[in-house]
Parts: C-alpha cells; sequence; structure tokens
C-alpha cells in the first residue's frame, strides 16, 4: 500500500525565538516536497511557528497533552490548547515521558482520546529498552504497548505509529534494518489485528538517531512509513537532508 512518508521533528525542550530561522528555512526547503512534514517544538513556541508555516506545507504538534480539557493541572498542557495555538499533530507516549514521568500505555491511551476530541493527529510512540531487548523480549514489550496505548475510538482516525527503540534514542546507536523491520512487521500485524484493514493505514515512523547520513537506509526498510527525528531537526540542513534522503 502506497503512503506518503511522514517526517516529523521533535525539538524536546530545545529552541527559543531565533531557533525559528531553522524551521522557516526547513519551511522553504519543502517547496515541491511530496514528504508530509512536521515539527513539534516546546509549547511556548508553537503559535509562533504556526504564524510562520502559515500557507506553507509545514505542520505543527506538540510534544505531550494531558487528558483532560482544563482544570487545576498545574503546568499541564491540554488537547485543545496545542490545537488553539495552531498545533494539528501531537506526539504521546515518548519514552522520555514514559519513563520521566511514569506514564503508562493506559495513560497513553486516554491522551490519544484527547487529542482526538481537539481534532489533533497522534503520533503514538512505543519502544523496548535495551534491557527488554536482550532479554529477548522486545517483540512482546512492543506489542503490549500498541494494545494498551491504542482506544478503539482510533478506528478510522488519522494516526501514526513511531517505534524508537530506546537504546536507540539520543546515543547515535540505530536499530539494524533486520530489527526494524522485524518491529515494524509485528506493529503492522497488531494495527491490522485491531483496527481490521484500516490497519494498513497508519504510517508507522521510525526513531532513534536518524540522521542524514543513514535515513536512506532507515527509510527504505521495509513498513517504514516516515521518521522521528529528535537531535538532528534542531538544524535545517540536516533535517532536509533527511527529508530529501529518498
Ligand atoms: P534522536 O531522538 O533522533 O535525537 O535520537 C529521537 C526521538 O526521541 O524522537
Amino acid at each position: 500500500m502506497m503512503r506518503s512518508q511522514l517526517i516529523v521533528g521533535n525539538w524536546k525542550m530545545n529552541g527559543s525565538g531565533p531557533d525559528l530561522r531553522e524551521a522557516q528555512a526547513i519551511s522553504a526547503g519543502l517547496a515541491g516536497s511530496t514528504v508530509r512534514v512536521g515539527i513539534c517544538p516546546p509549547t511556548t513556541l508553537i503559535e509562533r511557528l504556526a504564524e510562520l508555516a502559515r500557507g506553507t506545507s509545514l505542520e505543527v504538534g506538540g510534544q505531550d497533552c494531558r487528558a483532560e480539557t482544563s482544570g487545576a493541572f498545574t503546568g499541564d498542557v491540554s488537547a485543545e490548547m496545542l490545537a488553539d495555538a495552531g498545533a494539528t499533530l501531537v506526539i504521546l507516549g515518548h519514552s522520555e515521558r514514559r519513563a520521566g514521568y511514569r506514564e503508562t500505555s493506559e495513560l497513553v491511551s486516554t491522551k490519544v482520546l484527547a487529542a482526538l476530541r481537539a481534532g489533533l493527529e497522534p503520533i503514538i510512540c512505543v519502544g523496548e529498552t535495551l534491557d527488554q531487548r536482550n532479554s529477548g523480549n522486545a517483540l512482546g514489550i512492543v506489542t503490549e504497548q500498541v494494545a494498551k496505548s491504542l482506544p478503539p475510538e482510533l478506528a478510522g482516525k488519522a494516526f501514526s505509529l513511531a517505534y524508537e527503540p530506546v537504546w536507540a534514542i539520543g546515543t547515535g546507536l540505530t536499530a539494524t534494518t533486520v530489527q526494524i523491520e522485524e518491529m515494524h512487521r509485528t506493529i503492522r500485524e497488531s494495527l491490522i489485528g485491531i483496527f481490521g484493514d484500516q490497519g494498513l493505514k497508519p504510517p508507522i515512523l521510525y526513531g532513534g538517531s536518524v540522521k542524514p547520513n543513514n535515513a536512506a537506509e532507515i527509510l527504505s526498510a521495509a513498513e517504514v512509513g516516515g521518521a522521528l527525528v529528535g537531535g538532528a531537526s534542531l538544524n535545517a540542513a540536516d533535517f532536509l537532508g533527511i527529508i530529501q534522503a529518498r
């Protein structure tokens, strides 16, 4: 099945006003591209980035949201607030949130519902730790994350998965093509198991140390529908190098 690739930059807690120059250059470099490209900057930059991206193909997203619409949740942001600021995408269940804030797949599922409620397209992250991979249980761990993080309400909705082995994030290590294809095939089978034929549609992104020099190989692997890019998305030349890699 042909799907357009989706390549999303996750700026994490990096960037302030002057760094929007990089986003401007990324947006300018997208003219004529058939790849869908998004940037998820820190929350403080969403509105400014959305303004800059208006009229271009660059999509804008948040990096997390709270499940509730509003209330006494100091420091948190709701899906509706992200949409109000101009976001159309939201990353959910990133391993840095699963590890640092003890987010469970059940909680991630409630955030996915919030994203749908607000009209945001969720990018749902899954991935195993190094211990889990070394114990031979990576496929089982990720299959369970997929099953528990995806509410049935996603049926027929636009969303994507991102497989990010925790040991490959920010480390310079990447999974081998064999590991990536095995995991992506397993995730695709889970999606078909949950959603039937509709499970063929969502792109499954790979994330973890994607760089211009490894992007072509990763993006052409079977069932890889794009990439979730951290460090290399902060620099326009690097991010465009990944986008143009195939
Ligand atoms: P990285 O981050 O590309 O810097 O490894 C990927 C991610 O955490 O989404």
